[in-house]
């Protein structure tokens, strides 16, 4: 057997990535307000900004796309994804949603209600977003070992048990549901073990509330379930994740992950009374419930990713990837979340820049220097999209300060991969002569999408804005 691990696909068809200079690209970075959100994507060499919607579909894919089934009503491209889904996530009812935040809209605007509290092991910036958007309160309930990036936990994604027991003891009439995001996007992509799902649907029951599990990277966390967890090494990926969706009351899903499609979502369920009120809700905001504001192509590709998401070879390379960059960074002493992520792979900020504070947008300061430097688009989750000014006019900042690195599936490859991480290193060996930012605009919600920043001009307290000028 070879040490040498190789994608397991051929590349039939190219898209050229154009070449800029780091002159350019100073322009560029400037032009968008120091937001790499505002970049064209065409100035991006190796853009890692999300590994949603930018995977590469297979030729059975794009085959798909030719016969899927554009009627209105009863289309059979719906039928082929219900089947798949109905096999993979385990549920009677399967809607599709245009995202999974269009999905998470249509669940909670139906069961949260103002004041309520919707636990989560780590919710995802869109679901926090959508539960606060209807009164809601989200909080997360990570173990401890996943408010330290540098401590090794198997599955630094799971539930804090204790504090969800605790919650339900003392606020259960609060509580509509519980979330359970596999894997967590928002900590480090990292997974939740069989043993947890478990338990945390086991207090669910407890206190008869709905467990609704976000499954955007169900298979990733599946395959890690298989390498990590005693006991299920000799079961495949897809009996794993069936094992894992049998505890769900509720799956939302967005398609834009582990489906390999570029747009999709769905909801998943058993309840039929709630199934009904979800379907009347769909045709006021995404359409028809056998289309659910998706063309028949996309339902037929998304039907396609399902079946080849849970291939093993496929999900090897897959988190092989991530951890060989992760390694290789651990390797020169670069400060990144461990053990690697399934989808992406994490800088721990406050330890990559220690000198500046977290006013001073370190994370921004990398994300630009590494587009400025080596044209790599990355994006902060830390300080700018996770913390709040609040009303007494203090920062309210979240444990972890990272910058995320998320592979697109099946695009890049490993030369891409070893261009990012030699880049990284680089960076770090120059860490030093990095300067801060401040906001320029603060966006009110979500920051890091459309806030725009200034770097800081040594010794003076503010920066200078080339942006708004
Ligand atoms: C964990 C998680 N939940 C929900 C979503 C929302 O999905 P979508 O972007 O399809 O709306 C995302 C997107 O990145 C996510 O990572």
């Amino acid at each position: 057997m070879s040490e040498i691990l190789f994608e397991p696909f051929r590349i039939k068809v190219v898209e050229p990535i154009k070449m800029s200079t780091r002159e350019e690209r100073e322009i560029f970075i400037r032009e968008a307000g120091y937001n790499v959100f505002n970049l064209r994507a065409e100035d991006v060499l190796i853009d890692l900004l999300t590994d949603s919607g930018t995977s590469a579909m297979s030729q059975e894919q794009w085959a798909a796309l030719q016969t899927g089934d554009e009627s209105y009503a009863g289309s059979k491209s719906f039928f082929a994804l219900e089947s798949i889904a109905k096999e993979i996530f385990q549920k009677h009812t399967i809607i599709p949603v245009h995202q999974g935040r269009a999905g998470e809209h249509l669940v909670f605007s139906t069961l949260v209600s103002e004041g309520d509290i919707v636990p989560s092991n780590s919710h995802f910036d869109t679901t926090a977003a959508n539960v606060a958007d209807n009164g809601g309160n989200p909080v997360n309930f990570q173990i401890e070992e996943a408010l330290d990036a540098s401590c090794w936990h198997p599955f630094k994604g799971n539930m804090n048990i204790e504090k969800l027991e605790k919650l339900l003891e003392t606020e259960s009439e609060k509580v509509p549901f519980v979330v359970l995001t596999i894997t967590n996007n928002a900590g480090g992509g990292q997974p939740v073990s069989l043993a947890n799902v478990k338990q945390v649907a086991d207090v669910c029951e407890k206190f008869d509330k709905p467990l609704l599990i976000d499954a955007c990277r169900f298979a990733e966390n599946a395959y890690f379930i298989k390498k990590r967890e005693e006991g299920y090494s000799d079961w495949s990926a897809k009996e794993i994740a069936q094992e894992v969706f049998r505890y769900a009351s509720l799956v939302t899903f967005s398609a834009k992950k582990d489906a390999l499609a570029n747009v999709g979502g769905l909801v998943c369920l058993d309840d039929a009374d709630l199934a009904e009120k979800l379907k009347n809700r769909l045709i006021v905001t995404e359409g028809f419930p056998t289309y659910g504001g998706l063309a028949g192509r996309d339902l037929a590709a998304i039907a396609q990713g399902l079946k080849e998401v849970l291939d093993e070879n496929y999900l090897r390379y897959r988190l092989r990837t991530i951890e060989w960059m992760v390694e290789r960074l651990v390797d020169n002493g670069v400060p990144v979340v461990v053990p690697a992520g399934g989808h992406a792979f994490y800088l721990d900020v406050a330890r990559f820049l220690p000198h500046l504070s977290a006013e001073q947008l370190p994370g921004i300061a990398i994300v630009v220097e590494l587009y400025v430097r080596g044209g790599i688009r990355a994006v902060e989750l830390g300080h700018v999209a996770f913390g709040k000014q609040l009303d007494s006019g203090c920062d309210m900042h979240p444990r972890l300060d990272l910058v995320r690195f998320a592979m697109p599936r099946r695009v890049y490859t490993e030369a891409h991969a070893g261009y990012v991480v030699e880049q990284i290193i680089r960076l770090y060996h120059d860490k030093d002569n990095v300067k801060g930012y401040r906001f320029y605009f603060e966006a009110p919600v979500m920051r890091h999408f459309r806030s725009t920043f200034a770097p800081l001009v040594p010794g003076t307290s503010h920066g200078v804005s080339f942006y708004h000028t």
